[in-house]
């Protein structure tokens, strides 16, 4: 059921975008496309949109975190005027004047009632992400020990774990926290502040999950990087002083992550065996 209305434009105002316009399975569900999103009527978004693998596991969704449980990241895109510009009970009512939809939503959720109503809308959304589980790279088979990785790609891993996963922790590759990691002096982009409201808080953004990295390109919540090696480049040689810098990025005198030409390369090498072919040539999804 899930996996129907995620490709069904319905969802939308003028039924032209559904979720999987910027949720693409061949780039892990990240939008090969566009650089900032595109909505209804050509919107343009604020932001880029991000591989939704993996979510069964995050405690906070979007780049500032303002949706708290998966359940909701739904409404977030359909009644975004910059995304699908609807009204989540034009949608429910759309559905039940379906010709097929009623059905199948009884069948699927026989407790329901007759009427579709919006909880299952969404339970069968959540039901189809929580099913993307990107566990089957190169990386997940070395780590299970039934397969090795270069050696370059092993010095690569070290290099990661001594110099990104302070931030870029765990299985998912992100402490699911928030940070600044130096992109400008003076953001756009208010991050994390735009839901706390603390200038604290003030841009900075969740840490990504580098799972699929290789595929999600652009970089960035705002695309700003196109390849991995500029993204490397940041980090070794832009990373911008602010008042919310994260303390990780300005350790002693240097600002930023020391990094030789041949240790970002050798990242870069690591970072591609984070890439899972099955999961995005998997039929069920
Ligand atoms: C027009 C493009 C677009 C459409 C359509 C769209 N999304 Fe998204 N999605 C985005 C962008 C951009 C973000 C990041 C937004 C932000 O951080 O403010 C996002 C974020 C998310 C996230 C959070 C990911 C994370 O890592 O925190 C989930 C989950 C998600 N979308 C699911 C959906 C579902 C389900 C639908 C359909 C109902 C949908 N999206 C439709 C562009 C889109
Ligand atoms: C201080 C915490 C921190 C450290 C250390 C860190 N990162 Fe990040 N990283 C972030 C944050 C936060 C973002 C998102 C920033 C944004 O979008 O504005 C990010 C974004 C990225 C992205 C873009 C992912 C995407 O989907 O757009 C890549 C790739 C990346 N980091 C790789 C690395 C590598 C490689 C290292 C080590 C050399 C590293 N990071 C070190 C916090 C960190």
């Amino acid at each position: 059921m899930g996996k129907r209305i995620f490709g069904d434009p319905m969802l939308s105002r003028d039924n032209s975008v559904a979720c999987n316009n910027c949720h693409v399975k061949a780039v892990a569900f990240a939008d090969p496309q566009h650089a900032l999103s595109l909505g209804v009527d050509e919107r343009q978004g604020i932001r880029n949109a991000p591989g939704i693998a993996n979510m069964a596991f995050m405690k906070e969704f979007m780049w500032d975190g303002g949706v708290y449980h998966l359940d909701f990241a739904p409404p977030n895109a359909i009644e975004n005027p910059l995304e699908m510009d609807e009204k989540m009970a034009k949608v429910v009512w759309k559905l039940n004047r379906n010709s097929t939809y009623p059905a199948q939503f009884r069948a699927a959720f026989p407790e329901m009632g007759d009427t579709i109503t919006s909880p299952f809308v969404l339970l069968a959304l959540s039901q189809y992400q929580t099913m993307l589980v990107s566990a089957t790279s190169k990386y997940d088979y070395y780590k299970l020990g039934k397969g090795e990785l270069s050696a370059n790609e092993m010095e690569g891993l070290q290099l990661f774990k001594q110099k990104c996963a302070v931030c870029h922790s765990g299985e998912l590759f992100t402490n699911q926290e928030y940070r600044n990691n130096g992109l400008d002096t003076a953001f756009a982009d208010e991050g994390r502040a735009r839901i706390t409201e603390s200038a604290a808080d003030l841009c900075k953004l969740k840490v990504p999950s580098l799972r699929n990295v290789e595929l999600t390109d652009p970089y960035m919540h705002d695309a700003r990087f196109n390849t991995l090696e500029e993204v490397l480049d940041h980090y070794a040689a832009g990373v911008k002083q602010s008042a919310t810098l994260a303390t990780e990025l300005h350790q002693g005198d240097f600002i930023g992550i020391p990094l030789t030409a041949s240790e970002k390369k050798l990242i870069v090498d690591f970072l591609k065996t984070l890439t899972d072919y099955e999961f995005i040539q998997d039929e069920r999804f």
